[in-house]
């Protein structure tokens, strides 16, 4: 039987999302991969439990993490209902819908049926009445923005989610998006956008937007998948994401790019940390960031990403010394 660390909220930072009610932990856990059907169960089981013990309260899923489709929720379904039910109360559980989940016209992007048929499909999966944060997974060019944020408000009026959110808007969608949902009485709790030191597109305005209208920012692949860490210092591991070469693809781990990583990695050394824990801290950095939503393979990973919080400051040289890096300089 699992036994909660009590020392579990010791030394975890908690952040506020905005200007909202909620705080989520600096870090937080992403299920997109290793949470699968096809993964080790009782290593998926080891990561949340780990997470979890060192204050991790908020996990990220999406109705089409696994896979297969939907078995990442079925996953975290089964170990919620094993570990974590009489601490329901204590975490935060997102989902998502708009990236492709079942055939036919109604099983992707934005409409109001896809919306709220995915998140009854993701609460039946999870065995949950309700989930924390529901998010629009991405823009529809083709759907008015008043449907898919209608369908959000209706998903929080409906006791479905607590709160909205949004991911993978721009500056100027995001502007409109949190307009409309706050027109209908339902604010945008936060945005989830990618964000690491190798994607810095959000510093071109959208950080700026969320800072402005209250929202906050949970930033996902802060490793940029696994690059900004040691994982590919040596080649490419048989177990890393790389090697499945997918949604991280081995052509992208070119020499330009080791350069980069072997610099980083110097640079973190000096400052006692990990490049992986320099990769977390370095996007924590930046206040209006409310947390890092890491993903992870191995407990041990976990335990290196929940150590970047022993040290998260930066020298204006430091920060100096890492953009030349990212420069290329
Ligand atoms: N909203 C969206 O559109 C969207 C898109 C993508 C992701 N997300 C969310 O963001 C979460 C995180 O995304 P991500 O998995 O790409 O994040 P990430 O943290 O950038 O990459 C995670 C991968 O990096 C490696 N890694 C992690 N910690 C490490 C460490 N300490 N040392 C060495 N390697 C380490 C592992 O790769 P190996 O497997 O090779 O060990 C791990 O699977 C997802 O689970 C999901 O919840 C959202």
């Amino acid at each position: 039987m699992y036994v909660a660390d009590d020392k579990r909220y010791d030394s975890m930072q908690y952040r506020r999302s905005g200007r909202s009610g909620i705080k989520l932990p600096a870090i937080s856990l992403g299920l997109w991969h290793n949470f699968g059907g096809v993964d080790n169960f009782e290593n998926s089981r080891a990561m949340l439990r780990r997470a979890f013990d060192l204050g991790i309260t908020h996990f990220d899923l999406a109705n089409n993490y696994g896979p297969p489709y939907g078995s990442a929720e079925e996953t975290f379904g089964q170990i919620l209902k094993k570990d974590f039910l009489p601490h329901r109360d204590e975490l935060i559980i997102s989902t998502k819908a708009g990236w492709d989940m079942w055939p036919g016209p109604y099983g992707n992007l934005g409409s109001r049926k896809n919306l709220l048929a995915s998140l009854d499909q993701s609460l039946k999966r999870m065995g949950l009445e309700y989930v924390d944060i529901f998010y629009h997974h991405r823009p529809d060019p083709d759907t008015p923005m008043e449907e898919s944020m209608g369908a959000l408000d209706t998903a929080v009026r409906s006791g479905r989610a607590l709160y909205a959110g949004i991911s993978a808007y721009d500056a100027k969608q995001t502007s409109e998006a949190v307009k409309i949902l706050r027109d209908l009485g339902t604010p945008c709790l936060i945005h989830q956008p990618k964000y690491s030191m190798f994607v810095r597109d959000p510093e071109q305005g959208l950080f700026d937007v969320l800072e402005k209208e209250g929202v906050g920012a949970i930033v996902f692949s802060p490793l940029a998948q696994g690059l900004l860490s040691d994982r590919y210092l040596k080649g490419i591991p048989s177990d890393s994401r790389a090697a499945r070469d997918f949604f991280l693809k081995k052509k992208d781990i070119g020499e330009a790019t080791l350069a980069k990583v072997r610099a980083l990695h110097e640079i973190a050394g000096q400052r006692g940390q990990t490049l992986a824990e320099m990769a977390v801290a370095w996007v924590l950095r930046d206040p209006r960031i409310t947390s890092a939503l890491v993903g992870t393979s191995k407990v041990s990973q976990v335990d290196d990403n929940v150590a970047a919080l022993k040290n998260l400051k930066f020298s204006a040289e430091e920060l100096r010394k890492i953009d030349d890096v990212l420069a290329g300089k």
